[in-house]
Parts: structure tokens; C-alpha cells; sequence
């Protein structure tokens, strides 16, 4: 079993649609069972809550379901757990990297960095905008979700 993290700051924005939109290509794979995703946010501000409605009707758009996720903090025991720490921003990561041990052996890094060659790029926070941020969020996270199950494809093969 691979177990990915997807992170942002709220865990009600970008990470849940990465969580929904990686677990259903996930599915659609029928990998299900070999692939376990889970989401969580840096900031403690929405613990409990359902991601962000906006959030919620642009992967609904795009046939993402994100109804049952509810938001989490990032916990020392992630870095026991999880073999890719993935974040949304520089920000998200500096953070991260802030608090992971040393010891951390898993893939802690920007989850953008498997969308294709670029590196560094961050999935803007949509929070503040408009909606076109939260359909651009899907599409961002759609194109590294593929890379990612790609990459996990070949690198776990078996
Ligand atoms: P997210 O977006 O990190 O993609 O979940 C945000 C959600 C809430 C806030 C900021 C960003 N906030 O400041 O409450």
C-alpha cells in the first residue's frame, strides 16, 4: 500500500480537491486497494469542516465528489505514516519542512512537481478570489494527479 498526504493551508480548498480528484482516478484505475489518500491542512482554522462550497461545486463540475472529506491538521505521526507528503504551495512546504524529523525517508515536496517537467510550481489558494481559482485548482490538480499515479505506477510497481 502507497499512502499519499495531499496538504494546504486550510485543508478546505486545494487539498481536499486534490484528496477527491486522486482518489477517483485512483478508482477509475481500480487501484483502490493498492493507493490509500488522505488530506490535511497546515492552519488548525477549519478543523471539523466540509470543504469550501465553491470548492466543493468545481470538482462536482468536473464529476469529483468532495461531500465526505472533513478537514484536519498535519500531525508528527503523518511523517510515520506516509510515503508522499505532497504540498500545494512554497509556503505549505516551508512549513512542512519546518516540522518533519529528520528521519522522514518518504517524498515531502510540491505536489506540482509531477504535472510535467517545471518545477516549483505552487496551486494558488483560490480562497480570497473568484471562482475561476477554484476550476483552475481542478485542472492544476487533475494534470498532477496523473503524473503522480504515473510516478507511483512506476516506482511501486508490483
Ligand atoms: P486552502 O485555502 O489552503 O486551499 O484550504 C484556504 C482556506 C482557508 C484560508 C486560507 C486558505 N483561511 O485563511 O481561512
Amino acid at each position: 500500500m502507497v499512502k499519499v498526504l495531499f496538504v494546504c493551508l486550510g485543508n478546505i480548498c486545494r487539498s481536499p480537491t486534490a484528496h477527491g480528484v486522486f482518489e477517483k482516478i485512483i478508482a477509475d484505475n481500480g487501484l483502490s486497494t493498492a493507493i490509500q489518500v488522505d488530506s490535511a491542512g497546515t492552519g488548525n482554522w477549519h478543523i471539523g469542516r466540509a470543504p469550501d462550497s465553491r470548492s466543493c461545486d468545481a470538482a462536482a463540475q468536473r464529476g469529483y465528489d468532495l461531500s465526505h472529506l472533513r478537514a484536519r491538521q498535519v500531525t508528527p505521526a503523518d511523517f510515520e505514516y506516509f510515503d508522499y507528503i505532497l504540498a500545494m504551495d512554497g509556503d505549505n512546504l516551508s512549513h512542512l519542512l519546518s516540522i518533519a524529523p529528520s528521519s522522514y525517508e518518504g517524498h515531502l515536496g510540491l505536489f506540482m512537481d509531477f504535472a510535467g517537467p517545471t518545477r516549483g510550481v505552487s496551486v494558488p489558494d483560490p480562497y480570497y478570489g473568484g471562482s475561476d481559482g477554484f476550476s483552475r485548482v481542478v485542472d492544476m490538480v487533475e494534470k498532477a494527479s496523473r503524473g503522480l499515479l504515473q510516478h507511483i505506477a512506476i516506482h511501486h510497481a508490483g
